[in-house]
């Protein structure tokens, strides 16, 4: 399998992720830059966040979307009507495309879900013309995103054996993985940085139902504890969200690793 992503839905996914992703994508293309002209490739666009970015940028003459995920694709299929974006079902570790076919290749927050992150970036390079860039931009997952550790942190103290259900830490996430496997992988020119946006919620219901709900198997194993449990969890993790204070707005700064290289 060559996807570590577990999708429900295209709705929970924005509800959980795409509504951030959509922000990140603003930090991670003023890092990569986008070329005035050409074709480029979004890798692993999921609903399109990316995508629908590049697309501001009326130069770019094609833009390829790719995504393991099929409603992930119909997803941005049906959220789109620009003529110069093509969006596929495909794999980034065996990329449909010819060599040399691009003039920049990005990937945002996947390549942590990629069972083989070092073929993938392989890939990546092999697509690109001469001379050109490929950007790829992860989560730090462990220290950088706070609000997921608030979220993880307590389920984990409150339900010990919900262990299975619970995120691990996930290839690329340290800092300077991204910067050598893009090293390895035969970029030069390689710098990373870190990228960093507010993941801005309304209120405790806007934080929990979209991480109980929205993607991974989490929800399911929720629905199956015992109601005592449930609440334990959903008071435990309010607590923590509310840190003493009336429910309302919280914003966590999100830190995500980038990385270009030039081919
Ligand atoms: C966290 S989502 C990011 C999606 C999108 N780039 C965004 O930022 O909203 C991770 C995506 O990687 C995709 N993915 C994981 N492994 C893949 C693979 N081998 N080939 C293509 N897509 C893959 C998943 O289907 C999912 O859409």
């Amino acid at each position: 399998m060559p996807s570590n992503f577990v999708a429900k839905s295209a709705d929970g996914y924005e509800a959980i992720m795409g509504r951030w992703s959509r922000r990140l994508a603003i930090p991670f293309l003023k890092f990569s830059d986008v070329p005035a002209k050409g074709c480029v490739l979004d890798a692993g666009c999921g609903t399109g966040s990316l995508t629908q970015a590049l697309a501001a940028h009326r130069g770019l003459t094609a833009i390829e979307a790719l995504d393991f995920d099929e409603n992930f694709v119909a997803a941005l299929r049906a959220r789109t009507s620009d003529p110069r974006i093509t969006a596929q079902r495909g794999d980034v570790c065996a990329l449909p495309y010819a060599n040399e076919t691009f003039d920049c290749v990005y990937s945002l927050l996947v390549l942590h879900f990629v069972s083989d992150a070092h073929r993938a970036i392989r890939e990546m390079r092999r697509v690109l013309r001469p001379g050109a860039t490929a950007a790829a931009t992860v989560w730090d997952t462990y220290g950088g995103m706070p609000s997921w550790r608030l979220f993880w942190d307590t389920v984990r103290a409150l339900e010990p054996e919900a262990t299975d259900a619970i995120p691990r830490k996930r290839p690329m996430t340290s800092e300077g993985e991204l910067r050598s496997a893009f090293e390895s992988a035969g970029f030069k020119e390689v710098v990373d940085t870190m990228l960093a946006i507010r993941m801005d919620y309304i209120n405790f219901d806007d934080f929990w139902h979209p991480m109980v709900y929205g993607q991974g198997s989490f929800g399911t194993l929720f629905d199956g504890l015992p109601e005592a449990r449930r609440d334990r969890i959903r008071s435990g993790v309010r607590a923590a969200y509310l840190a003493g204070d009336n429910d309302g707005p919280r914003g966590f700064a999100s830190i995500a690793w980038a990385v270009k290289g030039t081919a």
